[in-house]
């Protein structure tokens, strides 16, 4: 496998050779871009030494290969150790002035960050919103792990240890390639049902969760056809910027549920995240609702009921095809999330179901999430809590694991 390691200008970068050495051991090529800060604590001839491969900060060498881009498209992983407060702000924004950041900007792989700076410098709310900003989209951040710094001072801040980020690039190596030949199709976002031209009836639902479920699974290898109905636009492009991921667009719920039956059949696992409006307007009006035209008697919306296109796709369902239903409930008093969960994931016959509890200040439009997955021995395989994304991975983790 190619993998670049970005080393930032921290001290701990001395430990990144120990990582560099195991890295080329397992027989991997291994690609050192150093930032030129980072060379004021470990010269070049060390990192070239150790990885086999010239090093350079500048996006002026090697121009013929067009190398500015060419190290990020080829790599299968970038893992950035140490990172620095200073970098970290860098891959956040984006900035690209320098080899380093154009790899981050031009990869598709997998990145995993190994933060090291002071205590006070890792709790900054600039950092913190910073590093969250990385996770949202995907990012690894392995540790910091508490202890001595570089001064007399200790606590939260001290870089992972060089093995400890090896294992880690370890699994996210093989996970990368786990979910390699499967097909999933999954729906996100909510959809809208006219009232008028102008109105609608919509949900909370920001695709987010579908999203990171689409990227996780194609991060790992799968081929990925999303169908979105209205989502975040920022966190679509994520989607859309992948290159096994096809995106399909659908407004209300009965485009979502034409584009899904035409493709399911072709796939291995439907996971439907979206947030489908249980009901549509009986006969939505051609022509704007307005105070004139209802003389002063507030029009009456007649509401019938959508198809049920989850029961749909488990009623349709290929043979060796994983359907996996989302749920988002409110609690109940006297009935736990797992118990309406297991009803439902009776009533619906899919193979998995991921609960998630929602409420006014919970599960929609969050960062965070937490799911209940139950499968179809009715078991709780999975009861998580973290980014989207995090939450995302180990739903993909379920379904390999029944596949
Ligand atoms: C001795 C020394 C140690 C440093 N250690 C760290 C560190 O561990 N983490 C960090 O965020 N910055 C550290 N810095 C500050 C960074 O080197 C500085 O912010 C630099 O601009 C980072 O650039 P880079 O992110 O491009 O490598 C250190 C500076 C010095 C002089």
């Amino acid at each position: 496998m190619n993998i670049v390691v970005g080393v930032t200008g921290g001290i701990a970068a001395y430990k990144v050779v120990q990582l560099v050495r195991l890295l080329v051991k397992d027989g991997h090529e291994v690609h050192v871009v150093p930032t030129a800060d980072a060379l004021r604590f470990v010269g070049a001839p060390t990192w070239e030494a150790i990885s086999r491969h010239p090093v350079t900060t500048s996006v002026h060498d090697d121009v013929a290969r067009v190398r500015h881009v060419a190290l990020g498209q080829e790599a299968d992983l970038v893992v950035v150790a140490p990172a620095t407060a200073n970098t970290i702000a860098t891959m956040a924004a984006g900035l690209a002035d320098d080899l380093l950041g154009t790899t981050l900007l031009a990869t598709a792989a997998p990145v995993v960050v190994a933060p090291a700076m002071h205590t006070e410098m890792w709790r900054h709310a600039a950092t913190q919103a910073n590093v969250r900003t990385l996770l949202t989209r995907g990012v690894r951040v392995i540790g910091p792990d508490s202890g001595q710094l570089t001064g007399d001072d200790s606590g939260p801040g001290r870089m992972t240890e060089p093995e400890l980020i090896h294992a880690e690039v370890g699994r996210v190596l093989a996970a990368r390639c786990d979910a390699r030949g499967l097909r999933f199709v999954v729906s996100a976002g909510g959809t809208r049902e006219p009232i008028d031209p102008v109105r609608y009836i919509g949900n909370r639902s920001s695709g987010k969760q579908g999203v990171a479920v689409a990227v996780a699974a194609a991060d790992r290898g799968a081929e990925v056809t999303l169908v979105v109905a209205h989502a975040d636009e920022a966190t679509l492009a994520l989607a859309a910027a992948h290159p096994r991921i096809g995106v399909h667009r659908a407004d209300t719920a009965a485009e979502l549920s034409e584009t899904l039956r035409g493709l399911a059949p072709a796939a291995d696992v439907i996971v439907m995240a979206a947030a489908v409006a249980d009901y549509r307007v009986a006969e939505a009006s051609d022509r704007k609702l307005t105070k004139e035209t209802s003389n002063g008697v507030p029009p009456a919306i007649t509401l019938v009921e959508n198809e049920d296109i989850l029961a749909g796709l488990v009623e349709r369902r290929a043979e060796g095809q994983m359907v996996v239903g989302f749920a988002a409930e409110t609690p109940e008093a006297g009935e736990s999330l797992a118990e309406r969960g297991v009803r439902k994931r009776r009533r619906k016959g899919v193979d998995l179901l991921a609960v998630n509890e929602v409420g006014w200040s919970t599960g929609f439009e969050q960062v965070d999430n937490a799911l209940t997955i139950i499968d179809a021995r009715d078991e709780v395989v999975a009861s998580v809590a973290g980014t989207k994304r995090e939450v995302a991975d180990a739903l993909v983790d379920a379904v390999l694991a029944i596949r």
